[in-house]
């Protein structure tokens, strides 16, 4: 049905209207003055420049921030101003718009911001973060936005790379599960005005860059590709996602948008993807200007549609409309290859419901901002707070213990939220949303605390009031980390903790007081030399809004920490190796080295207040054929005096392999709730992909032979016939 009225109006479409569908602008083209992307002014549009936009050129599609968040009416106003003019176009086809509301729409006054997807893959709760993106995608919708673009599907596996928050963490398993809860968690039942199209992104390969700065060149063997890059894209896919975004970069010297390869062999003849491909910023032009494999602007247009993409995101100005007609009348790009493109769009927006309701009225959401959906965000915070170390037990604090808050991160909404959060590089967000505290508003408002800054980002250095405050208090609550960034301005030299950090560290320590860590980061900040001068470690990630009530709940005690570190956390700066390492990367030499393997934390690690207590690991079989399954159970107790979350987690070991096999690979995870002396059992099937690797060949195989399971310590053999 769809499919055939797409093919009717694609009937009816000049040429210079195909290309306009596949052009979508930034906010920036179309407003007086200067509304950069990080700009404080509110914006304000330009009539005349929205009408050439839409009658002239028959833009098709919008995306941005306007500098400051909007209300939700004020949105209203602007998308609906953009779907009246289209709706005077011949074909009356709707302006579709984006937005990054990667953990909330972060763009509209009052909206429910969450932790960042870093944050929401140690909660290892797929259920909760599907609920978070249904929240997102409402509040989305509330705000007369249909289209974000979420998730990041990439993998972080590279801790310099400025933009590793945005990921589910370096894990397959982990990364492609909890991609497809946040799709579906997004598009619900397409066409209910509740939901948005997801858009996977970055395709393909983003996220490894070998100098670890973004959009810098990697260098990715298909093999590796195919084993830890294409899982995530290819499951969120089936899962029904709808549009996809493409890699900035380079892979092997081949921009990712030139590659037909990657953008039409793999992504649309084996993945089978239908939906929209949309580039990244300005990529186009960068075919020519950055990655130099184009001499003009309009063999960059011609390489990147010929390659697979069906819209141009922020073209050079509006010459990508001319050029690219300019290429089909000469032959150059086929008007086939241009139909498939606006098929593919003109179906989405069918989709998304657009043609009917191109615009929604904010009085038909009356959740967004809600309390109910501020809960949810604390939630996910509480579950994403992993608990690195408790000496001692020092936590959870006694109600009425006196608390020195101090550090960098200590009074700032920017480093709870990160980039991505009001404008782009992230901002301090003051009365955008209610409720808000941050660490030291939080801990002051519960009582008994005092803050004193020690160290700021801004370079203020006061460690000497912070030494005296921590002397008249029991505990000291130390909050150290990053400020808010995001992409290229976020590269960086180094992933040290920086000397003023390290410093306030030492000279509290110096105090004899006990010493709690907080650390609010995109990365993981090597710390070494000051982790063994505090008592309690908790990794925060970026939590979000409500991440400074949570962290409350938790240090006192009320909430019980759950959260599992997604990630290696490195020790040395030039000794990161993924948990799911090769056997040859922790070669021991006895009296030089330990061990070439030594991380700070490793992926899985988190603690609770409670004690879980595995045993009855059983096996359904322990042989199977490549047909069959397994099932592997294990029993898990609260031994413990007080309820709380676990995430169990099943990895697989192959043993033997004709591609060297990882040490242990996570194939299965569960969060179960379990009150103080209850039990349960878990189980997790094993079939065949479980046992899967990509072999040299580029299959991807399960090779007979013998499997190691592991559940915390418990291990169990299985054998594929
Ligand atoms: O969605 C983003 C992308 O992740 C980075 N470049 C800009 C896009 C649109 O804002």
């Amino acid at each position: 049905e769809v499919d055939k009225k797409v093919a009717a109006l694609i009937s009816e479409m000049t040429l210079e209207e195909k290309v306009g569908q596949m052009t979508q602008i930034t906010l920036d083209v179309i407003t007086k003055g200067d509304n950069q992307y990080s700009s404080s002014q509110p914006y304000q549009l330009d009539s005349a420049l929205v009408h050439k936009a839409i009658h002239t050129y028959k833009v098709g599609s919008i995306l941005n921030t306007p500098g400051v968040p909007l209300s939700r009416q004020d949105w209203y106003s602007t998308i609906k101003t953009f779907q009246d003019e289209a709706a005077k176009t011949p074909r009356q086809i709707p302006i579709i718009y984006g937005i990054d509301a990667i953990h909330g729409v972060n763009y509209t006054i009052g909206a429910t911001l969450f932790p960042q997807q870093i944050g929401l893959a140690a909660t290892f709760n797929k259920d909760l973060v599907k609920e978070a993106a249904k929240i997102s995608a409402y509040e989305t919708r509330a705000s007369s936005i249909p289209w974000n673009f979420s998730p990041v599907l990439g993998l972080g596996r590279n801790p310099l790379w400025p933009r590793l928050w945005e990921t589910f963490g370096e894990d397959v398993y982990l990364g492609k599960t909890m991609g497809v809860a946040m799709v579906e968690g997004y598009q619900g039942t397409l066409g209910d005005p509740n939901t948005v199209a997801s858009c996977m992104k970055h395709y393909l390969g983003y996220s490894v860059p070998l100098s670890g700065k973004d959009r810098t060149p990697a260098w990715i063997p298909e093999r590796e590709l195919r084993q830890y890059f294409l899982p995530a894209f290819k499951e969120a896919v089936d899962a029904g996602s709808i549009t996809l975004m493409i890699n900035s970069g380079e892979i092997n010297g081949v921009p990712v948008h030139a590659s037909k390869f990657l953008l039409t062999d793999v992504l649309r003849g084996e993945l089978g993807f239908e939906g929209v491909a949309v580039t990244d910023w300005a990529d186009i032009n960068y075919l020519h200007t950055r990655h130099k494999v184009a001499e003009t602007i309009k063999d960059a247009i011609k390489m990147s549609v010929n390659a697979g993409i069906d819209m141009s995101m922020v073209p050079h100005d509006f010459e990508f409309a001319e050029l690219l007609v300019e290429l089909v009348k000469e032959g150059s790009v086929s008007e086939e290859r241009i139909n498939s493109a606006v098929s593919r769009i003109l179906k989405v927006k069918m989709q998304l419901g657009l043609f009917e309701n191109p615009v929604t009225n904010p009085k038909d959401y009356p959740d967004f901002g809600s309390d109910k959906f501020a809960a949810v965000s604390k939630r996910a915070a509480l579950e994403s707070f992993t608990l690195l170390k408790n000496k001692d037990n020092i936590l959870p604090l006694e109600k009425g213990t006196k608390i020195l808050v101090t550090g960098p991160t200590a009074n700032t909404m920017r480093s709870l939220n990160g980039g991505w959060s009001y404008n782009w590089q992230g901002s301090e967000a003051d009365n955008y949303a209610k409720d808000m505290n941050t660490i030291s508003e939080a801990f002051t408002n519960f009582g008994n605390a005092t803050f004193k800054q020690g160290v700021s980002f801004e370079g203020e250095n006061n460690i000497n009031a912070a030494v005296k405050a921590a002397k008249e208090s029991d505990v000291i609550l130390l909050c150290l980390g990053e400020n808010s960034y995001t992409e290229t301005p976020g590269n960086t030299n180094s992933i040290l903790m920086p000397k003023d950090q390290i410093e306030l560290a030492k000279a509290l320590s110096k105090t004899g007081k006990k010493i709690v860590l907080v650390l609010l980061e995109g990365r993981p900040i090597i710390f070494n030399e000051i982790e063994p001068l505090v008592d309690a470690v908790f990794m925060g990630y970026l939590p979000g809004n409500y991440g400074a009530d949570a962290l409350v709940d938790l240090l006192y005690g009320i909430e019980n920490p759950s959260g599992r570190l997604p990630i290696n956390y490195p020790k040395h700066p030039h000794a990161f190796v993924n948990y799911n390492h090769k056997h040859s990367d922790n070669i021991a030499v006895p009296n030089y080295y330990e061990s070439d393997y030594d991380q700070q934390y490793e992926f899985g690690d988190g603690m609770s207040y409670t004690n879980f207590e595995y045993s009855d690991l059983s096996l359904s079989a322990d042989e199977m054929d490549e047909d069959g399954s397994i099932t592997v159970s294990v029993k898990v107790t609260n031994t413990g005096k007080r309820k709380g979350k676990e995430a169990v987690l099943l990895f697989i070991s192959d043993l033997y392999a004709s591609i060297t096999p990882e040490v242990r690979a996570l194939k299965g995870y569960e969060k179960i709730l379990l009150e103080a002396g209850a039990s349960r059992k878990v189980s997790f099937t094993i079939t065949k992909d479980e046992l899967s690797f990509v072999n040299e060949k580029l299959e991807t195989v399960a090779e007979p032979g013998d499997f190691e399971i592991t559940i915390r310590d418990l291990k169990k053999k299985i054998k594929l016939k």
